[in-house]
């Protein structure tokens, strides 16, 4: 800092700096299951990690990092996106559903407990981009056919290669009346 001397002396009127502890604190408000959490400004960084650095919800998965392995997916407005494609900026506003947001307390969203029922996790990485990509399926076809839960996850990768139970899994959720309208598959 310059020292104040006769050739430099202070700026008579200039406003002593704000400690930054005293600056206000610019936020965004992002509505995550439910709630309005806030979160940092740059509307570049990717949702997922917003959700999981910034707000801790650390059920999303980071795979890939590149759009290819559907472990990240979220519900925007009842609708499955991949969290590490999707700036934040596109979801202010909006609702997100988090894998974290699909139960009821203790019970479990029927998605959920298809999945369980049907053992239909080796590592379970892969699961949490599942179930949300099965709730978002389920939401615009309630009863789909073989082929359709299988074009339905394409987009979704799991490393275990347990395929068959999770087809099994999402027949399962299909059978049970109402799941299309139940927490998550709408905004
Ligand atoms: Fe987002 Fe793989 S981590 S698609
Ligand atoms: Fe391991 Fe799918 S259960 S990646």
């Amino acid at each position: 800092m310059a020292r104040r001397t006769a050739a430099n002396p202070p700026v008579v009127g200039a406003r002593p700096a704000t400690p930054a502890t005293a600056r206000p604190r610019i936020v965004s408000r992002l509505r995550v299951n439910g709630r309005d959490r806030a979160v940092s400004p740059d509307p570049d960084r990717s949702l997922l990690y917003v959700l999981r650095e910034e707000l801790g919800l650390t059920g999303t998965k980071y795979g890939c990092g590149e759009g290819e392995c559907g472990a990240c997916k979220v519900l925007l407005d009842g609708v499955a996106v991949r969290a590490c494609q999707t700036p934040i900026g596109e979801a202010l506003g909006r609702s997100v559903t988090t894998i974290e947001g699909l139960a009821q307390g203790h019970r479990l969203h029927p998605v959920q407990q298809a999945f369980v029922d049907t053992s239909a996790f080796q590592c379970g990485f892969c699961i949490p981009g599942m179930i949300i990509a099965t709730v978002s399926l389920l939401a615009q076809n309630p009863h789909p056919t073989e082929k359709e839960i299988r074009a339905g996850l394409d987009g979704n990768i799991c490393r275990c290669c347990g395929y068959v139970r999770i087809l099994q899994a999402v027949q399962r959720a299909s059978q049970r009346s109402g799941v299309e309208s139940l927490p998550g598959a709408t905004p």
